[in-house]
């Protein structure tokens, strides 16, 4: 990539604070890309663009709670009024609660709390991003899914992903597979570019470590997919193999 070329490029990863998204920011930042990292906490998100700056990398905090709309429109506003346009948005924060509860008894109330990151937030993220991603000439979005969300995936045998049941957690990243295709149509006639991916399991807070990869290795099939040519995919589920299954 030449790093000219996207020296004026600006991302923003949600949740960018640590775990995958920080590893996503650290990938696009070191290409390059101007980063936005969104952060609910300002104290989290200082420390994480603290340690990006460190690095050489151009990076900017973001205050973004995804289940707000005003600190979503707020910063929507912000990213269009400093930076004028938005290359990449990766929507990346997400939430797993009651990954002990049984999908028989698991509260409606946390069901609908996992929902508000993993699905709404998207939903309310890149609804209020998309002037700021018409104001670029080759926008991308990436929604961060999990193997999880893959009904293909949780209903083969064969598969990891076939015996961890999470009713809220499953069934959210499933709901936002389809939001991912709704607005990869919807957005199509702007050349804007909507995917998304699952990156594998991945050892992080999320999963108090569990996972195989590490944040850089799972962060790779976003990078990937945020800096697709023109010529690139839209509306697809991408993870480590290339197209997953739904
Ligand atoms: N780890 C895996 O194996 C795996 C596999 C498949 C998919 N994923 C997905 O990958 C994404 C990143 O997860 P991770 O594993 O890196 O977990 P993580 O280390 O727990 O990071 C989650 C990030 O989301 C942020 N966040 C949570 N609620 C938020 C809110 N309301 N507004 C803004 N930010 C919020 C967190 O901020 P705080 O620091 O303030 O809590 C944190 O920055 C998630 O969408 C997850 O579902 C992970």
């Amino acid at each position: 990539m030449n790093v000219t070329a996207t020296a004026c490029k600006t991302a923003l990863i949600t949740g960018g604070n640590k775990g995958i998204g920080f590893a996503i920011a650290t990938g696009l930042g070191k290409q390059g890309y101007s980063l936005w990292v969104g952060a609910r906490d300002v104290r989290r998100g200082q420390r994480a663009v603290g340690q990006l700056v460190a690095m050489g990398i151009n990076a900017r905090l973001l205050l973004i709670d995804v289940t707000d709309d005003e600190s979503v429109n707020a910063a929507a506003r912000r990213v269009l009024k400093e930076s004028g346009h938005l290359d990449i948005l990766v929507n990346n924060a997400g939430i797993i609660l009651g990954a002990d509860a049984s999908p028989l008894e698991q509260s409606l109330a946390e069901v609908k709390a996992v929902y508000e990151v993993n699905v709404f937030g998207v939903i309310r993220v890149t609804q209020a991003f998309v002037p700021a991603l018409r104001k670029s000439e080759s926008a991308r979005v990436v929604i961060i899914g999990s193997g999880l969300g893959s009904l293909g995936l949780v209903n083969n045998a064969a598969s990891i992903y076939s015996t961890a049941n999470f009713l809220a957690y499953n069934s959210s990243k499933t709901a936002v597979n389809a939001v991912a295709v709704s607005f990869a149509k919807a957005l199509a006639p702007d050349g804007i570019k909507v995917n998304v991916i699952e990156p594998g399991s991945v050892a992080t807070d999320l999963n108090e470590h569990q996972g195989a990869l590490t944040p850089d290795e799972g962060a790779s099939v976003a990078i990937r997919l945020a800096t697709i040519g023109d010529d690139g995919p839209t509306g697809g589920f991408f993870g480590h193999e290339g197209v997953q299954p739904w």
